[in-house]
């Protein structure tokens, strides 16, 4: 029989992973399905009582739902708890568990492109959003020793930094100038640079070391602003693109039972699919 996934959120149509994953299962010759499944916010809650039922073994949780089923999920790993968001479902022993792979596809990421970070280096994370807290968390997990987070909204880097504890600290989009000379790592978690979103003020990085590494989590376009910047100032600029990848790579494991890799060619695929 099949094996049925799914990725949910509203709207869904403009979501990559179901080219991602129909990629894996054919390149592995698996007998299974991803689809897109389009569910309104208030229909959420009933759409997971019916997963076991429509013969899902699991999936993937998108916008506007990956706070609701924090909530609504009993069973949680330890990223999903610290970043209060869920983006992968899969039953086990019957019951239904969540994580959150956002940050484990963050660092697998930078880790293709840059794994010397020794214990203890300094990183500043532009923005306090969602996508923000599970940046924090990579960071932390990796052994970072001071994370400043900067933002146009004090109050949410205040928030966040606080839920994160010692080693962050929370700074005014102004204080960034000051701190860049002292940063090894820098990322964009803003939508400022994506495309339809306009360019706004992101921070001149003329301050920064030669040997600073810079990213930015927003992949279309696959060099931001922010990234051209860096580049052009001749730092190591990783694309956001491999964290798309990279996240999705736990959960068609837990689904498929098959570690997938991600290639320069599923890469290729997925900047194909307009
Ligand atoms: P996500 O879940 O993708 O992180 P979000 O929670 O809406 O989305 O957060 C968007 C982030 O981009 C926030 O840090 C936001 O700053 P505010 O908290 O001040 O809103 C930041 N952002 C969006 N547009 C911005 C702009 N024009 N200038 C500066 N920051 C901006």
């Amino acid at each position: 029989m099949k094996t049925k996934a799914f990725v949910t959120g509203w709207p869904i149509s403009h979501s990559k992973s179901p080219a991602l994953h129909s990629y894996w299962l054919e390149q592995y010759g698996i007998e299974g399905s991803y689809e897109p499944i389009a569910v309104e916010e208030g229909n959420f809650e009933e759409f997971l009582a019916a997963l076991k039922s429509n013969g899902f073994v699991g999936g993937n949780v998108t916008i506007p739902h990956k706070e609701t089923a924090f909530r609504l999920i009993g069973n949680l790993d330890a990223a999903a708890r610290a970043i209060g968001a869920v983006n992968t479902l899969w039953f086990e022993d019957d019951h239904l568990h969540g994580s959150n792979t956002d940050a484990y596809g963050f660092m697998a990421n930078l880790d293709d492109y840059h794994s010397q970070w020794r214990d203890g280096e300094k990183a500043l994370v532009i923005g306090a959003g969602g996508a923000s807290r599970a940046v924090v968390y990579a960071l932390i997990e990796a052994g970072f020793s001071q994370i400043n987070i900067a933002n146009r909204t004090y109050e949410r880097a205040e928030n966040l930094a606080n839920d994160f504890g010692n080693s962050c600290f929370s700074k005014k989009l102004d204080e960034i100038e000051k701190l860049l000379p002292d940063m090894d790592f820098v990322v964009n978690t803003t939508s400022l640079g994506m495309v339809g979103q306009g360019s706004g003020n992101l921070p001149d990085l003329s301050g920064l070391s030669d040997t600073a590494v810079v990213t930015d989590i927003v992949y279309t376009p696959l060099m931001t602003p922010f990234l051209a910047t860096a580049q052009a100032r001749g730092l190591k600029a990783i694309d956001g693109l491999g964290m798309l990848l990279h996240q999705a790579v736990p959960g068609f494991e837990k689904w498929f039972g098959k570690r997938p890799e991600v290639t320069p060619d599923l890469r290729r695929h997925v900047l194909d699919i307009k």
